[in-house]
């Protein structure tokens, strides 16, 4: 669509799809994404990414999500998971408004990047603009989107809230346990599932072999006789 002259893009991208490359200004610097995707925390060999996007600095839901993150910082880091920001702000602003993060969530430290996309470059590149949020300018503004990527820069899952709904941080921890163990195990993780919970065997794994990787699990009986729901 477009707005003020400007062609904006949507909707974004696939799960599976590496996620498009760009540079940027960040609040700690310039940053090629795809370099910073494969700098993995230290320590480790390479690591997971959660992207976030906000509409606008100095607004008050932003403030108390991105406060919300870096208390989480050390659940992250135990998941391999490194954080990064961005909203259509620039620099200068990204680095006075994290006074008012730190400030406001009583924090010592704010240990992520926020990149800045005054143009709506990466805005775009990601389908993040949400047409019914604008600035002052009339320029729409990004949704509050989660994006998360694994180690070879592939998106694994995407999320996006409008901007009068702020996420909930134990929901992307969440859906982080749910992915990593997906990825390593054939499950699947139920409604509410949280980590140490049942999951269910997935559908392309034939009995026989269900009995071998999962030789406890436990099929439940219904109406239409399939055994389909088998808890492991
Ligand atoms: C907020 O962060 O509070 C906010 C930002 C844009 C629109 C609505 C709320």
């Amino acid at each position: 669509f477009f707005r003020n002259n400007f062609l904006f893009k949507m909707p974004g991208m696939l799960l599976g799809q590496v996620v498009p490359n760009f540079d940027a200004e960040t609040s700690e610097g310039k940053i090629n994404f795809h370099e910073w995707l494969a700098t993995p925390l230290p320590g480790r060999e390479k690591s997971w990414t959660v992207m976030v996007s906000h509409p606008a600095d100095f607004t008050p839901v932003c403030t108390t999500e991105l406060g919300g993150l870096q208390k989480a910082s050390t659940e992250f880091f135990k998941r391999n998971v490194k954080l990064i920001a961005m909203s259509c702000d620039d620099v200068e602003s990204h680095i006075g408004w994290i006074k008012d993060i730190k400030s406001y969530n009583a924090l010592d430290s704010f240990s992520y990047p926020i990149i800045a996309d005054p143009k709506r470059v990466v805005a775009n590149l990601y389908g993040m603009m949400d047409p019914d949020e604008v600035d002052a300018k009339g320029l729409p503004l990004t949704c509050r989107a989660v994006f998360v990527i694994d180690e070879n820069k592939k998106l694994k899952l995407s999320i996006l809230y409008p901007a009068t709904t702020g996420r909930n941080v134990p929901e992307i921890l969440r859906v982080i346990d749910s992915l990593k163990l997906t990825v390593e195990k054939k499950v699947a993780t139920p409604v509410n599932w949280k980590d140490g919970d049942k999951c269910m065997v997935i559908p392309s794994v034939k009995p026989d072999e269900a009995k071998i990787l999962f030789p406890e699990h436990k099929v439940t009986q219904v109406p239409s006789g399939k055994e389909y729901l088998r808890l492991t």
